[in-house]
């Protein structure tokens, strides 16, 4: 029922949007409804209008990132052959699940075997630190071994998050194998809905085929990104977290005003609900503004159920540990005999804030 009654509310402000962009038609000449004009336009941003041309590689391969690890009290779950495929169940627990929520579509959150690629890309005339980052997160809902899957990769949920450091511009993309898994109508995806989704020579965004393989703008826009993806381009649970190093590093993260996402206007209110943080300036331990130390949190996910899973709450899937960093795992590397003292105010706060973001005292600020 719920969900029926908000795809219709989503139909309603699309048929509004149509009659908007009618009207203002000469304005809005530009605004891209199909994947390869949404990619060529999200390009010019980050190109700067072509001024500083950047080489994306025109396929991607899932394979090129790790695997994001599925353990127990530290120690992974095999996750080799088909046969081990019975150790994942929707009852399965671990130290670190995917804070996204994709039980609805599998068997629970701890599915092993995903993967995420992080790099930069090259672009002329830009500093080797400010050349633009992509993120390739390729999510199993189903379970897939590590041999079935080196003959032959697929996944259930592909999405790409292309930034670039120098403008700040935020691109999204998303393909889904069935977009019902994410509460969609199924109509609403380019495509019909498939076992699972090659993970092997995906088409870039930006190349001629992208439409062979990408689902279409409006798709990313019912998803709304933004939600979790709310104060900053990257979300870095602590699932994610265990293979953002190295080579494979997300950039550093920056105050303020470090997040711009392309297409926003057209992706509408309900997307600029969430691309806001809150500025509390006291950082001092025991205030309000305690968690805001070192990095922004948003009115959507960030600063509602991701805190409370920072702060004691098991997220869903997640094992129970009496390891204190496993269950407050911020700030990182946190202190039992003082956290309470020190952070529970300003956890308490930003619930607060996630509740009702227009108070006076959460400084809500807009990235737009
Ligand atoms: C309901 C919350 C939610 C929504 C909506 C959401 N994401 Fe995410 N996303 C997450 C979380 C949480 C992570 C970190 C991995 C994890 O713990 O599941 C993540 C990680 C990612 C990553 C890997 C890089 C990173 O930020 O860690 C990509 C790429 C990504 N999401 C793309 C998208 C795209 C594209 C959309 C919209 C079409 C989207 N996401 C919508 C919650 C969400
Ligand atoms: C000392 C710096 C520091 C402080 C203080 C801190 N964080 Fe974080 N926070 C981080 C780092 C680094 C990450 C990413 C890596 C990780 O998961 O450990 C992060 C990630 C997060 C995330 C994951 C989603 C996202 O935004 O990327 C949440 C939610 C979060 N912090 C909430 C909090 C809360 C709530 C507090 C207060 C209890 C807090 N943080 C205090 C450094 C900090």
């Amino acid at each position: 029922m719920k969900a029926q009654r908000k795809s219709k509310q989503v139909m309603i402000s699309t048929i509004c949007l149509g009659a908007v962009t009618l009207w203002s038609g000469l304005a809005h000449s530009q605004m891209p409804t199909d994947i390869k004009s949404y990619a060529q336009a999200c390009m010019n941003e980050l190109t700067e209008n072509g001024s500083k041309p950047i080489t994306f590689p025109p396929v991607l391969q899932c394979a090129d990132g790790p695997i994001l690890p599925i353990t127990q009290d530290s120690v992974a779950i095999p996750a080799q052959t088909s046969a081990d495929g019975s150790m994942f169940t929707d009852t399965t627990k671990c130290d670190r699940p995917p804070l996204l929520d994709i039980s609805s579509g599998g068997i629970g959150q701890c599915v092993p075997n995903s993967r995420l690629r992080v790099t930069q890309v090259p672009q002329t005339s830009v500093e080797a630190k400010d050349k633009p980052y992509y993120a390739l997160l390729c999510r199993n809902y189903q379970y897939r071994s590590l041999d079935s899957q080196a003959l032959n990769p697929e996944y259930d949920d592909v999405a790409m998050i292309v930034y670039s450091p120098l403008n700040h511009k935020t691109c999204f993309f998303q393909r889904l194998a069935n977009t019902q898994i994410r509460d969609l109508p199924q109509e609403k995806s380019a495509f019909a809905a498939i076992e699972a989704l090659p993970g092997k020579d995906i088409p870039s965004p930006f190349s001629s085929n992208a439409d062979t393989f990408w689902d279409n703008p409006d798709v990313v826009k019912r998803i709304n990104c933004a939600r979790c993806h709310d104060a900053n381009p990257f979300v870095r649970s602590p699932y994610a977290f265990q293979v953002t190093k190295d080579a494979n590093k997300l950039p550093n993260r920056t105050f303020g005003e470090a997040y711009a996402i392309f297409h926003l206007d057209q992706f509408g209110a309900e997307w600029k609900k969430y691309h806001a943080y809150f500025k509390i300036e006291d950082h001092s331990y025991g205030t309000p503004g305690a968690c805001l130390n070192c990095h922004n949190l948003g009115p959507g996910f960030s600063s509602g159920d991701f805190t409370e899973y920072s702060a004691g709450k098991l997220a869903p899937g997640q094992l129970d540990s009496t390891t204190f960093t496993l269950t407050h795992w911020m700030p990182p590397g946190a202190n039992k005999d003082t956290w309470e003292t020190r952070f529970r105010a300003s956890v308490k706060a930003m619930l607060a804030c996630n509740a009702d973001p227009a108070k006076d005292n959460c400084k809500r600020v807009d990235l737009h």
